[in-house]
């Protein structure tokens, strides 16, 4: 069913889909091995105009622990982009070689209008601007099932920048067409989350929501804590960023009003949000969750590639 699309917005999937694809993931996740020569032969490309720890390696880690082979920037100076070759160029160049492409770009919209130009090579977003980021999405939800079963009937809370964090306007796109989903929103009252996925998501699909500056008075109903960075690079100025950046700081003494079970989740990377003696909490699940993040693009790899 998902062979040869692309992965642009978490709307591009059904939930019919994204089921199929988290059950290949939990499948990987039991015995990653069965699948390490799924891919032989494959060749994954990695086209990244921004900067990225987790999603570019654990892409690549997620392709060579398949079986296949890697192609890619990191850095698009030491490419064609630097001679001023546009998207379009690069992308039509990059489906002569790989099969399968995964793009991160600092321009809302770049990777969908990249799909313009390819015939039949699958394309994914690993971040556009301040826009979305489904793959973090995939990893977040596997997450969530991983530790308590199914997304439906949780309160989630979100907290930090909420304005321009993508993995947070994906996740909330995704969350939206569940059941029984409650979203808490903490932020600054500059960095809320942007008009559209207020109107467009959150009402349209009358999900139960509250927006609030403080994190202790709702900490103790959540199931999980979303935190994120405040994201300086999408700043106008800097003075902003410094008065807005240390708002909200995950510490111990914060941590004694979550629930015996609220889990703690970040994207990474962190900058100051969590301190670091919150690691060892076990309700800190955040570097757990950048594990799951290759089990799910394996198995977004083999369900887009149609292997599985
Ligand atoms: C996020 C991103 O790039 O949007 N990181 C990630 O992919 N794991 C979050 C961030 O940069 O703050």
């Amino acid at each position: 069913m998902l062979k040869g699309k692309h992965l642009i917005d978490p709307s591009d999937f059904t939930r019919d889909e994204f089921r199929e694809l988290f059950d290949l993931a939990h499948q990987i996740v039991k015995n990653p091995e069965k699948f390490n020569k799924s891919c032989e032969g494959k060749i994954l490309a990695t086209l990244f105009y921004e900067p990225s720890t987790r999603t570019r390696f654990s892409f690549e880690a997620a392709m060579l622990r398949l079986g296949g082979s890697i192609i890619g920037f990191s850095e698009p100076n030491s490419s064609s982009v630097a001679k001023g070759e546009s998207i379009a160029d690069t992308i039509r160049t990059i489906e002569c070689y790989a099969d399968i492409a995964v793009m991160r770009h600092p321009k809302e919209g770049a990777p969908r209008v990249a799909t313009q130009w390819l015939n039949a090579m699958p394309l994914i977003n690993a971040g556009d601007g301040g826009h979305q980021h489904p793959t973090q999405t995939l990893t977040d939800i596997l997450t969530v099932e991983l530790l308590k079963g199914n997304v439906e009937n949780k309160v989630y809370g979100f907290c930090g920048d909420l304005k321009f964090g993508r993995t947070v306007h994906s996740f909330i796109k995704f969350l939206s067409k569940y059941e029984g989903v409650k979203l808490i929103l903490i932020s600054p009252e500059e960095l809320r989350v942007p008009e559209y996925i207020r109107e467009e998501v959150i009402k349209k699909n009358n999900v139960p929501c509250i927006e609030a500056d403080k994190m202790e008075p709702y900490m103790g109903e959540m199931d999980f804590l979303y935190m994120t960075r405040v994201q300086r690079e999408r700043f106008f100025n800097e003075e902003d960023y410094i008065r807005l950046k240390d708002r909200f700081i995950l510490d111990k003494e914060k941590m004694k009003f979550a629930g015996p079970e609220t889990y703690i989740l970040h994207p990474l990377p962190r900058v100051n949000e969590i301190s670091i003696e919150v690691d060892e909490d076990p309700r800190a699940q955040y570097f757990q969750q950048a594990k799951n993040g290759m089990y799910v693009r394996m198995a977004l790899i083999l369900k887009l590639l149609g292997i599985y």
